[in-house]
């Protein structure tokens, strides 16, 4: 499943990330990738462990917490700390890849996390940069995705995928994995259907419709079944 997960961030915390991220050094986004993908991979990125970067990801995780589709639609069991990176002048393109299956969380965190979901969220506003599309090729087709400052995408982790050069300005963002509580991303698909049909129930019939109450019940039933918590 890819999806726009809307307004992860306001409007006043672009501006406090946009402040970070100005004053910030950035370093070869190559330090994160795989054999595979280092040779892909021509862009900048924040230091992990840098106090920037560990700024921006409060910032992020904050954004996520109160975000009721984003958790839908995940169902996030672990979230690898964000990243960031920049796309622009000699360092501007990420060609296609596959991200790897387990990420190792830095620092004295320590753990894994297994790469179910991959996430970007944009933090230029699309008509600042000319290029710099995140191509995630699927089944269907190859959707070229740019999205407005603030809203992130989400996509399977499985898929082959690229960014393209930037030809103009710079394209900022952030982008982190996601392990869902349920690890299969058909079923994570229903279960998100179901949650978002049931929303819009709730809000036609009443939260004490016996027949919404039965559906809720259903879809607990089904996330009992499948979630690994
Ligand atoms: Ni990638």
């Amino acid at each position: 499943m890819l999806l726009h997960v809307k307004e992860v961030l306001n409007a006043d915390e672009l501006r406090e990330a946009r402040a970070i991220l100005k004053r910030a050094t950035w370093g070869d986004g190559r330090v994160t990738a795989g054999v595979q993908s280092a040779q892909a991979k021509n862009n900048e990125q924040l230091p992990q462990d840098s106090a920037e970067a560990r700024a921006l990801q409060q910032i992020v995780l904050g954004g996520l917490n109160r975000h009721a589709v984003f958790f839908s639609a995940a169902l996030p069991k672990r979230v690898f700390p964000p990243l960031f990176n920049r796309y622009g002048g000699d360092a501007n393109a990420f060609g296609s890849h596959v991200d790897n299956a387990v990420r190792f969380i830095p620092g004295g965190q320590g753990g894994r996390v297994r790469t179910d979901l991959s996430c970007t969220l944009f933090l230029t506003d699309p008509d600042a940069y000319d290029g710099g599309e995140l191509v995630v090729e699927d089944t269907f087709g190859a959707p070229r995705i740019k999205l407005p400052a603030g809203d992130m995408v989400l996509y399977p982790g499985t898929s082959v995928h690229r960014v393209e050069p930037v030809t103009r300005g710079a394209r900022l963002a952030s982008f982190f994995w996601i392990e869902s509580m349920v690890r299969s991303d058909e079923a994570r698909r229903l279960l998100f259907e179901m949650d978002s049909h049931l929303m819009r129930l709730r809000t036609s019939v009443g939260e004490t419709d016996p027949a919404v109450i039965g559906l809720t019940g259903a879809y607990h039933d089904l996330l009992r079944m499948w979630a690994d918590v």
